[in-house]
């Protein structure tokens, strides 16, 4: 695997440990008493699908369609940029 392959992978993975924490949290109630609970709601929901979700998405979509179209990434550095 690349190591932009692996990056995106990181960043998902770390990205499903913050978010369970925090839906973890919201469930116990602990920012129940925030003044804007939806914000918190919200980003528990951006963490998970934005980070956890579409980034494992983005990591295996450029390790697999290479090889499935049995052509070589057009930029490297396109995808880590991305990253
Ligand atoms: C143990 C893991 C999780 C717990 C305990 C949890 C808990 C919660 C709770 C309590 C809410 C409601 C918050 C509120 O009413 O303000 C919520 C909302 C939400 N969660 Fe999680 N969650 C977990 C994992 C996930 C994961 C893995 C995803 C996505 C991949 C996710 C996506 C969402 C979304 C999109 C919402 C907002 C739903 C809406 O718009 O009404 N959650 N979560
Ligand atoms: C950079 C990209 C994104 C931006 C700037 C963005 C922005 C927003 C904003 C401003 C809201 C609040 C809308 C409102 O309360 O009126 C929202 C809600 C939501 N977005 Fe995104 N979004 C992004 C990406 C995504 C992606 C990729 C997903 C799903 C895969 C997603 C799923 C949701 C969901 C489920 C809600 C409702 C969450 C809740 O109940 O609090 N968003 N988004």
């Amino acid at each position: 695997m690349s190591p932009t392959v692996i990056g995106f992978i990181k960043v998902s993975l770390i990205s499903l440990l913050v978010g369970v924490v925090m839906g973890v949290l919201i469930a116990a109630g602990v920012f129940s008493g925030a003044g804007r609970p939806s914000l918190v709601t919200a980003a528990h929901a951006h963490v998970n699908l934005l980070g956890f979700v579409c980034m494992l998405i983005f990591g295996v979509a450029y390790h697999i369609l290479p090889r499935f179209s049995g052509k070589p990434l057009y930029s490297e550095g396109l995808a880590t940029a991305q990253l």
